[in-house]
């Protein structure tokens, strides 16, 4: 901390510095009278309350972060020029902020919602951000239908409140959410902790080679804790006894040194191979099956470090899926096209036009060089540095190397759905996940998700539901039609 905001010593002072004679009276005319407006301490410490809030994040409001440090176990430099990933033993720093989706940011920690996994790798090529979840696979498949998805998630405009209609209605007209409907409503749908659960990249990713071969990967990580999960009844009884519950736990871990890790894993598949896999490689409601693309392991993923102020390291924190770095790069998913854009937008807005030049947010083991200048909060860094570029006072250049390779494309531009590969369907890798269930976890399943299902008012809204899980398997649609109709007798 630098001795300039050490407040543990010497006087009280106001924001420029004047030494505050009384904090806790203010002052009036008169004993008993009205306070006067010449009080500026009390003004300026009124004002500065009032601004204490930013916007919370739209998604992933809720969230608790910590710093670590990736270390790469297996050589990956024939699949990708990445430098933090050129060495075994190379260790970069990192920070990971874990969330859950749809609850504002005082919400309770032990929900059924995904977790989001999102993490920074601060690089000597810049920062990589890896903004994925604790679900290999999503709702949908098309940015598009973002907005509307999360507006059945979140409050209804005249009830305040999540609205089972609105979820159910959604998610049975957009089959396409089956599989991680199924994931979320199985055991893993409420994790213990945030400790306890892997994280994925979730989409594809490109990776290219010195000698501009590509590769399309998968991230995993997995948990060396071991999955833990509560069930609905225990997680209903911890986020009334402890909203907080996945926040104290990451936290009080790193303070007594019980550092959690994670082993990363990839699946690579050669690029020319994805024009004939089985499924669509960039359909983001389908995995990779592992016996096609083995994960091989390439690292290990440390958290050691907590943040000191949560509100300048945590929600002042940025992830985007646009921060790529040499060796690295996007797919043609339309739902990860739609999140280069997204994040960046947000973050603009929501923290501000200079929000990557925040201590949490800047490279860390290189320095950003641009013309880009000023805006609220700009701190001046730039000096008297020349602010464009070409130049001919030495200042930085371009380096004509793109980050990641090209991509063949070809046809006519429309409003094309994703394509299907020869064995996509909707509901294909849905009824394939609930047969790798067991009995007890199939149980569960069936009674978390007729309990919800069964709120729902309309039976038109029911009965689609209940037809798409049937699509996926049909002994899973004839259980969920006898429980949802069980519980509203
Ligand atoms: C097209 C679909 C999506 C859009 C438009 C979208 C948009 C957003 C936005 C606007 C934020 C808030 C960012 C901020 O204020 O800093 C956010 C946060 C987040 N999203 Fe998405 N999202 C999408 C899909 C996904 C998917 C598929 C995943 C995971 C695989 C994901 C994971 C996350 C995570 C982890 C965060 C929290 C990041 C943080 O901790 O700051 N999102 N998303």
């Amino acid at each position: 901390m630098s001795e300039q905001f050490d407040n543990t010593a010497g006087p009280l002072t106001t924001e420029s510095g004047a030494p505050i004679s009384n904090n806790n009276q203010s002052e009036a005319a008169g004993v008993g009278g009205p306070v006067l407006v010449q009080d500026q301490v009390l003004l300026e410490k009124l004002a500065h309350f009032n601004r204490e809030r930013i916007p919370e994040r739209v998604v992933h409001a809720r969230g608790a972060g910590a710093y670590g440090t990736f270390t790469v176990t297996a050589d990956v430099t024939k699949y990708t020029k990445a430098k933090f990933l050129s060495q075994v033993g190379k260790e970069t720093e990192t920070f990971l902020r874990f969330s859950t989706v749809a609850g504002n940011l005082g919400s309770a920690d032990a929900v059924r919602d995904p977790r989001g996994f999102a993490l920074k790798f601060y690089t000597e090529e810049g920062n990589y951000d890896l903004v994925g979840n604790n679900t290999p696979v999503f709702f949908i498949r098309d940015a598009i239908k973002f907005p509307d998805f999360i507006h059945t998630q979140k409050r209804d405009p005249y009830t305040g409140s999540q609205e089972a209609d609105n979820v159910w209605d959604f998610w049975s007209l957009s089959p396409e959410s089956v599989h991680q409907v199924t994931w979320l409503f199985g055991d893993r749908g409420i994790p213990a902790s945030y400790r306890h659960m892997d994280g994925f990249g979730s989409h594809t990713y490109q990776w290219v080679n010195e000698a501009g071969e590509q590769f399309w990967v998968k991230y995993h990580f997995k948990t060396d804790q071991g999955i833990k999960n509560l069930t609905q009844d225990e997680a209903n009884r911890i986020a009334g006894e402890d909203p907080d519950s996945h926040q104290r736990d990451l936290r009080e871990a790193i303070e007594r040194g019980d550092y959690p890790s994670w082993t990363v894993q990839v699946q690579i598949m050669p690029a020319a191979e994805a024009a004939t896999y089985r499924y669509n490689p960039f359909d983001l409601t389908k995995v990779w099956l592992n016996g096609d693309y083995p994960r091989i392991t390439i690292g290990k993923l440390e958290l050691n470090r907590n943040p000191d102020n949560v509100f300048a390291e945590v929600e002042q924190s940025i992830f985007s899926p646009a921060h790529f770095v040499p060796g690295i790069g996007p797919s043609p998913d339309k739902m990860l096209q739609g999140r280069l854009f997204a994040y960046g937008d947000a973050h603009r807005y929501r923290v501000g036009i200079n929000a990557d030049h925040l201590p949490v947010n800047r490279p860390h083991a290189t320095v950003a060089r641009n013309g880009n200048r000023d805006g609220l909060g700009y701190d001046g860094r730039h000096g008297r540095q020349k602010n464009y570029e070409p130049n001919s006072f030495g200042g930085p250049y371009e380096t004509g190397q793109p980050l990641w390779g090209p991509v063949q494309v070809s046809g006519v531009t429309g409003e094309w759905e994703t394509p299907k590969h020869a064995e996509d369907d909707d509901f294909v890798q849905a009824g394939k996940l609930y047969n790798l269930m067991s009995e007890d976890e199939k149980d569960r399943l069936i009674a978390n998700l007729a309990g919800f299902i069964a709120k729902v008012s309309r039976e038109d809204i029911i009965e689609r539901a209940i037809g798409n899980f049937a699509k996926a398997d049909e002994n899973y649609g004839k259980r969920l039609a006898v429980a949802v109709a069980e519980l509203r007798r």
